[in-house]
């Protein structure tokens, strides 16, 4: 099995571009669905849930081709609408297939989704939505089936802002006779790339990034082309590489905007951040603790928990982490612990005491998040690291090992 073995205390410089958003890619490669026709998606990133995505659409029809960093998605052919157990296992998002299969062939029949092991993820604001738009939903033998004479818009009302629930809405409302609207919609950026992307298509959307979307449904969508926003997430990681190495980098080709909530706390904790129209550049030398809250967008986004985690591990001071999004959300500490931090988890919250540096260790990657954690971890740790289970880190960090090499960090992948 494939690791990543990295030599620590190397200061990260220089200037570093920013690939698709894998969380906006998901979403949008299901939509294409929606038509019959070539779809073309532009800044497509090279990771294996995309790969897992392609296989899924591939099996229902679809003649999909790469070229470089475009994804090429011809749905003429599409005819099926089942998905079998081992792809739904393999990634959660394939939950967003229900949404396009049912609006066009008004019928979809799925097994429960897998995905990263972050405690339970029901699906039960998913199948709510799609029964509000007039689908009848069977559940069997750990299959969903969900069938539809006519979708007809609705009134739906989240009891929480699922960022999955909202796009599966959107996608099965805009095929949907009459006009939908999503109350506590999530407000997360890659949801207004998924307004775009369908409005390119035809439909017509309004309010993304609101809690409130309004979806006035049409007869018919139409193929397109589309650039992917670019990947907060990973934005955010490489600002938290900067910070933890204490070195001096930027990140290119990102909206500043949608990072507000990570600037502001690093710059809480003691880094000087510089934002351009499109740029952060992060400076940090030591950094002091500080308490840190995962909430819907705005708020400090829950895939830098861990990320976020690892550079308080070594911040001066005590820290408090509260994960409210996801449970079982904190399985790096273990792993960072080995590592020398001082990490005490009770229920939701993390108590950090920061130490003056960590040390090398053997350590693996529980999830695909507390992955990229363990490996800031090891570039800030004394001495060399080996960080195993890298398949989890490459469902959701393009090149990782690449991109970090380019910043001057000492970072191999062995096989
Ligand atoms: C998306 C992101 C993921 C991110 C998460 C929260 C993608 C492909 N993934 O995941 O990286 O961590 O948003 O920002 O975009 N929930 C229910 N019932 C449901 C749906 C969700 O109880 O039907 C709960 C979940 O268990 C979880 C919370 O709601 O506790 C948030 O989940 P959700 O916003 O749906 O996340 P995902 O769309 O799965």
């Amino acid at each position: 099995m494939e690791k990543l073995i990295v030599t620590g205390e190397v200061q990260l410089t220089g200037n570093i571009r920013i690939s698709g958003a894998k969380n906006a890619t998901l979403p949008i490669m299901a939509a294409t669905l929606l038509c019959s026709g070539v779809s073309v998606l532009h800044d497509v990133p090279h990771l294996s849930d995309i790969k897992a995505m392609q296989d899924i659409l591939e099996l229902l029809g679809a003649k999909i081709t790469r070229d470089g960093s475009a994804v090429i998605i011809d749905t003429s052919g599409v005819s099926k609408q089942e998905i079998p157990e081992h792809l739904m296992r393999e990634m959660r998002a394939s939950v967003f297939l229900m949404g396009p299969l049912l609006g066009k062939f008004r019928k979809v029949r799925v097994s429960y989704p897998g995905g990263c092991a972050i405690g339970p993820r029901p699906i039960d604001l998913h199948i709510k939505a799609l029964e509000k738009l007039g689908a009848k939903i069977c559940e069997s033998f750990g299959y969903i089936e969900a069938e539809a004479g006519q979708l007809t818009g609705a009134e739906i009302h989240f009891d929480f802002p699922s960022v999955g629930a909202t796009e599966n809405a959107m996608m099965a409302a805009v095929l949907a006779k009459g006009t939908s609207v999503i109350r506590n919609a999530a407000r997360e950026p890659e949801i207004i790339d998924l307004q775009d992307f369908l409005n390119k298509m035809g439909a017509k959307i309004r309010g993304a990034g609101t809690d409130t979307i309004r979806i006035d449904g049409v007869q018919k969508l139409y193929p397109t082309e589309h650039i992917i926003m670019p990947d907060r997430i990973q934005a955010g990681t490489f600002l938290i590489a900067g910070a933890i190495t204490r070195g001096d980098i930027a990140v290119e080709n990102i909206q500043p905007e949608y990072l507000f909530s990570v600037t502001n706390k690093l710059e809480e904790l003691g880094a000087t951040i510089a934002t351009s129209t499109d740029s952060i550049r992060i400076k940090a030398g030591e950094l002091r603790g500080g308490d840190i809250k995962t909430l819907p967008f705005p708020g400090f986004p829950t895939d830098l928990q861990a990320p976020i985690l690892s550079l308080l591990t070594v911040a001066k001071g005590t820290s408090i982490v509260t994960e409210t999004i996801f449970e079982n959300r904190f399985k790096h500490v273990d792993e960072l612990t080995r590592m020398g931090a001082r990490i005490k988890v009770e229920g939701r919250t993390a108590i950090i005491r920061g130490v003056p540096r960590m040390t090398g260790a053997v350590v693996a990657a529980p999830d695909l998040r507390a992955g990229g954690a363990l490996v800031l971890a090891a570039l800030a740790a004394q001495g060399v690291s080996e960080i195993e289970q890298v398949y989890h880190i490459d469902r959701g960090y393009e090149q990782l090992e690449l991109k970090l090499q380019s910043l001057g960090a000492r970072i191999i992948r062995s096989k």
